[in-house]
């Protein structure tokens, strides 16, 4: 039982989210890999955000990394990756430099942590490479998965919360400084959010679709539910 100390008194952290208690199954996430992914302008990082401030809030300890980045020398891939000069990037490029990212972003933080039993908490994994290069890029999943199994090797997430919404409603989110990947038109994110459909429901233990089209309390709220469900 995680505990604080107040004035000298012992106190359990909680957790309100609307009338309910969430610390209780919070503090069971320790040592859980969860990764929150969706299309562009799914508004999945505002719901990163605020969910790893809750937990941390139950009092587990959280390592939170996002993609492409989070370490320095995936900050320097992340660079190449989305500058728009880039245009002549080939799809296998692309793929692979987003995997030698991860495969950094996995030795330096994810494996650590997880030993340590943390909660990582993950903005976009191979997920992303699945819906991006796979789906709507072209590439076909084996390949795309052989590389991602010598990248990650045993670091799998035990839940992968997809962020699901329509392509209008994210392309009103997005920052009109579109990077490269965003640059890359309607058709191929319609492609990126059936990508991910499709994913869920090929794997319906590993992986839960919330709405993201509502507005930010009721998606936080929805989220909760779904992942107490399944790691709760
Ligand atoms: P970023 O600015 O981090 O967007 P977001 O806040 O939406 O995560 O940009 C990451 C971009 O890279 C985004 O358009 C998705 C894309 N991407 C891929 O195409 N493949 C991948 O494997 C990953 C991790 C991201």
């Amino acid at each position: 039982m995680v505990e604080g100390v107040i004035k000298g008194r012992r106190y359990t952290p909680r957790v309100m989210e609307g009338n309910q208690d969430h610390s209780a199954w919070m503090r069971g996430l320790g040592g859980r890999f969860v990764v929150f992914d969706g299309p562009d302008g799914s508004g999945k990082s505002t719901q990163f955000h605020r969910f790893a401030t809750a937990v941390r809030s139950a009092g587990v300890v959280v390592e939170e990394t996002r993609e492409p980045g989070g370490t320095s020398i995936g900050e320097r891939i992340r660079d190449i990756l989305l500058d728009p000069i880039h245009e002549e990037m080939g799809l296998r490029c692309e793929m692979m430099l987003y995997m030698a990212s991860r495969a950094q972003l996995v030795e330096q933080k994810i494996r650590p942590s997880l030993d340590r039993g943390e909660l990582v908490l993950a903005d976009r994994y191979v997920s992303s490479t699945l819906a991006y290069q796979g789906a709507a890029g072209g590439l076909p999943r084996d390949e795309i998965m052989a590389v991602a199994k010598a990248a990650c090797r045993d670091a799998w997430p035990d839940l992968v919360v997809i962020f699901d919404v329509d392509e209008r409603t994210a392309a009103g989110r997005l920052n009109p400084l579109l990077d490269r990947m965003e640059q890359k038109g309607a058709e191929f994110h319609a492609k990126v959010r059936a990508g991910y459909l499709d994913q869920a429901r090929a794997d319906p233990d590993g992986y839960v679709v919330v709405d993201a089209s509502a507005d930010p309390d009721t998606v936080f709220q929805s989220m909760l539910d779904r992942v107490r469900e399944r790691l709760g």
